[in-house]
């Protein structure tokens, strides 16, 4: 293979915003909207969401830059780039194959993610024409004919109280660590058992580490409620002073959330406990990729970001303006973006440097990929910033969406991989019929938004076939995809109690899903990450980086150099180190 011929025929974007379009394809996806708020509401937001930003300033923007400088110096996907780049086989192209592993692990739980969003725009669209309102209705009448006045008044007091209070009493009990709790749980069972309580209570509290424990939790309850107390008094008066007409308005209200609750965290229990059904979904979705990718780069990814991508964002930003005007926005402003130490778990630091690279799409070449469909020379620092700021900027507007409600609608934010299933729902069902509209599009830009970043995982191993082995596009597309889909299956029977894999549980306890995510997105790709910064640092050839580089201040491309060089190798070396447990911090 001669060294850097261009390949006249190998595809190429049509533009430089086309570029610019599809990589942010790449990067905006599931990992924005449906991983990070999860991912934060699990490490208690506010420090988590910093150390992430960190990671992607420090790590993940340097890395960007690496991945895109090597991809268009070698005109070819991470095997090929790096023969091409030295007109030998080199052992760096294991970069590549790493990466071709790791975007089919990523793949086979992406598409199964993608499937459900599928799964929630046909919802939706049912939920449109059958609306909630008969079922609410007929309920409310059967209770408000056999409930007196006064009990219906007890009764709207302590919903009332309730909901506001959950917002307060989320957050604080946020700074709980399990182990506190745990602790509070054995000493409450232990004095429960007791004879003589006080006394077994003063024996126990000799423990200091219990006692600890005890103290933070009883503090955290007077506080609930004494909150309780303050925003009950409110309620009361407010609900005394109602009409008979508002009165029984209310209690409708009421009633239909209570319904809408149920039903909408009721149907992402069933999603998951069904394999047959997710990977029915899935396997839709990948013959939706499948399709797009066979049909070529420019065509295809190129002209479907350009509309969705605005799309997007504006429909976030009309949820984050709905959740400005509910109960819980305070606490869910105060949860992400107030750094409290107490509520950081100790894996929190792998999980957002691994996060840092799944959302950028980086550590797997599929930047890299998306580079070598681009001939130009110049720019890189643009792009870059470009793409990594807008993905940045979705994500946080994802999780000013979602917390809102998580917190105004009586959810936990640690609900895990089902929190936007589970929130997004309840607010949409409460806007009424409209809502369910907003649901279909919201659900409807996230499997677009899921297939955008898919197109760019698939792509990475079918270009692989496609420059090294000769394969037609469409062969290629169909075999890889395919394939990712038997490496879906036990991903989608993770948690259906029906298939032997519920029981399987890997390292911490996690489930096959969350194994692969974790395998992945943790390991892999940061991994990945580092390798390739220190090839574009230290081992890549000087004049093909300079002419990567040659409209970008020099100062800037010194930064660079120091980033990909030393900070980013360094910070990735310890904080894996620290996982590994080689030392103690
Ligand atoms: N960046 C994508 C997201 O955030 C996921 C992805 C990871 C895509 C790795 C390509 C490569 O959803
Ligand atoms: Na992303």
């Amino acid at each position: 293979m001669s060294e850097l011929t261009p390949q006249t025929d190998r595809a190429q974007w049509k533009s430089r915003f086309g570029f610019i379009l599809a990589a942010a394809g790449s990067a905006v996806g599931l990992g924005n909207i449906w991983k990070f708020p999860y991912i934060t509401g699990q490490n208690g937001g506010g420090l988590f969401v910093l150390i992430y930003l960190a990671c992607i300033v420090l790590i993940g923007l340097p890395i960007m830059m690496a991945e895109i400088m090597i991809g268009r110096a070698g005109q070819r996907q991470p095997v090929g780039a790096f023969e091409s780049i030295h007109g030998r086989k080199t052992a760096w192209s294991g970069i590549g194959w790493m990466g071709v592993v790791a975007g089919f692990i990523i793949l086979s739980f992406y598409i199964v993610v993608a499937g459900w969003s599928m799964d929630y725009t046909l919802k939706s669209i049912v939920n449109f024409t059958k609306p909630i309102e008969s079922k609410a209705a007929t309920e409310a009448e059967v209770y408000i004919a056999t409930t007196s006045i006064s009990d219906m008044k007890l009764f709207l007091v302590n919903k009332e109280t309730d909901r506001q209070l959950h917002p307060r009493k989320t957050l604080l009990e946020s700074r709980l660590t399990k182990s506190q709790k745990e602790n509070y749980e054995r000493f409450r069972t232990a004095i429960e058992k007791a004879e003589d309580q006080d006394q077994a209570r003063l024996r126990l509290l000799k423990d200091e580490e219990l006692k600890s424990s005890v103290e933070a939790v009883e503090k955290v309850e007077q506080q609930v409620a004494k909150a309780r107390l303050e925003i009950a008094g409110s309620v009361q008066t407010k609900i005394n002073s109602l009409s008979a007409t508002d009165l029984l308005a209310q209690v409708k209200l009421s009633k239909r959330r209570d319904l809408v609750f149920e039903k909408m965290t009721g149907t992402f229990v069933n999603l998951l406990t069904n394999g047959w059904h997710s990977l029915m979904w899935a396997a839709l979705f990948m013959m939706v990729a499948i399709g797009v990718v066979a049909g070529g780069v420019a065509a295809g990814i190129e002209r479907a970001c350009r509309f969705l991508m605005p799309t997007l964002i504006a429909l976030i930003g009309m949820m984050v303006l709905y959740g400005a005007f509910q109960p819980g926005f305070g606490a869910a402003v105060s949860f992400v973006f107030s750094p409290d130490p107490s509520r950081l778990k100790a894996s929190g630091v792998l999980e957002a440097l691994g996060h840092a690279f799944f959302t950028l799409s980086l550590g797997m070449g599929a930047m890299m990929t998306y580079g070598s469909y681009q001939s130009s020379k110049t720019g890189l620092l643009q792009e870059s910033v470009m793409i990594t700021l807008l993905d940045t900027a979705i994500a946080l507007l994802a999780c000013l969406m979602i917390f809102p409600i998580t917190f105004s609608y009586g959810q936990e934010p640690t609900a895990g991989p089902g929190l936007v299933f589970m929130s997004m729902p309840l607010a949409f069902a409460e806007i009424g019929r409209t809502g369910m509209l907003l649901s279909m599009a919201f659900f409807g830009l996230l499997f677009f938004a899921a297939l955008t970043s898919a197109i760019s995982l698939l792509e990475v191993v079918a270009s692989y076939l496609i420059d090294q082995k000769n394969w037609s596009r469409a062969k290629a597309a169909v075999t890889t995809g395919l394939l990712t889909l038997v490496v879906a299956v036990p991903t989608a029977f993770s948690s259906d109690s029906t298939s032997v894999l519920s029981n399987w549980e890997g390292d911490y306890g996690l489930n096959f899903f969350d194994t692969m995510d974790h395998l992945a997105s943790n390991w892999m790709l940061p991994l990945g990450g580092l390798f390739i910064a220190i090839y574009a640092g230290w081992v890549m050839p000087r004049r093909l980086q300079e002419a990567e580089v040659e409209d970008m201040p020099a100062w800037i491309f010194q930064v660079w150099l120091v980033l990909v060089r030393v900070v980013a190798p360094a910070l990735v070396i310890i904080v894996l180190m620290q996982k590994v447990g080689i030392f103690d911090i």
